[in-house]
């Protein structure tokens, strides 16, 4: 089966599908993006995507180039278009394609918005995670504001790429005062040897996830302890579990970072009950059409 893309209004044949070469998505990674998990058919948790949609746009002056209504529409219809059951939606906003010029161009220009839906085999991709991930630790080379779900990912391409080469998972990245920030596409997380679920607060520093916001919402209402503050690399290879969050990866188990071996270096119960409460609570909001 072909694959079709969204481009401003038209729904294409994915080969065929590109952008104006002055698009400033592609000349200044002047856009915002986001990715929604599909299970089942079904978008997880698509209006806290898209509420934080909003506000990355709202944070770079940028226009919505739909309403959200149009765009539910059009997640869907790109899911549909491309039966995918089990995989993600991808959707990105640019400031749109004018004469390649650091300043906003005028406000006639209209922000490009491309969508795409990709399939995976998900019994797959659990029996993966649900074995636990090996994580490396990186330098956070990025930008200030990582709270805006920009399309400037370079540094979190080159953790990632480093996470590869090294033959892990992903990649946590360390900021200048030595503390994790989050993955190169997740959040980090640890459950400490006192049973205190620990992620770093949802500053500038890190990207608010929408799977963290979700998981910590679930460890709220089944009464585990949690602390939102930062934590090093050495009291997370001391920690009982690790795991980290996203989209992609809902909750997934980390057994190794670096070289050194998490908790008995096997999933922890935490991670494991925090994935299986994830997907539930994901699919029944689903259901209820949040
Ligand atoms: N990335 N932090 C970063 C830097 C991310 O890129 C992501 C997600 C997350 C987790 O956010 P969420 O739970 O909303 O997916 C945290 C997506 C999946 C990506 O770029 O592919």
């Amino acid at each position: 089966m072909s694959r079709i893309a969204y481009v401003d209004g038209a729904y294409i044949a994915h080969r065929d599908a590109g952008v104006h070469v002055e698009d400033r998505g592609f000349q200044f990674s002047d856009g915002v993006y986001e990715v929604c998990g599909v299970l089942g058919g079904r978008l997880l948790d698509e209006a806290a995507h898209l509420d934080r949609l909003e506000r990355s746009l709202r944070e770079l002056r940028m226009a919505a180039p739909v309403s959200r209504s149009a765009l539910r529409v059009i997640l869907r219809e790109v899911v549909r278009r491309n039966r995918v059951r089990d995989g993600i939606v991808y959707l990105q906003v640019t400031r749109g394609s004018a004469p390649r010029d650091f300043v906003f161009p005028s406000s006639d220009v209209k922000p490009t918005l491309v969508a795409t839906a990709r399939a995976h085999d998900q019994a797959a991709r659990d029996r993966v995670a649900e074995a636990g991930r090996r994580v490396i630790l990186a330098p956070d080379l990025r930008w200030k504001r990582r709270d805006i779900k920009s399309v400037s990912l370079l540094g979190n391409v080159l953790a990632k790429q480093a996470a590869r080469d090294a033959g892990a998972f992903e990649a946590w990245q360390i900021d200048d005062d030595g503390f994790v920030t989050e993955g190169g596409s997740s959040n980090a997380w640890i459950v400490t040897k006192a049973g205190e679920i620990v992620t770093r607060p949802a500053t500038s520093d890190i990207l608010r996830g929408v799977t963290r916001q979700l998981v910590l919402k679930i460890a709220e209402e089944e009464g585990l302890a949690f602390a939102e503050r930062a934590f090093t690399p050495a009291e997370a290879k001391d920690a009982a579990e690790a795991f980290m969050t996203a989209a992609t990866a809902f909750v997934t188990p980390i057994t190794q970072i670096d070289d050194a071996t998490i908790g008995s270096g096997a999933p922890g119960p935490v991670a494991t009950r925090l994935r299986a409460a994830y997907r539930r609570r994901a699919l029944e909001m689903a259901a209820d059409g949040a």
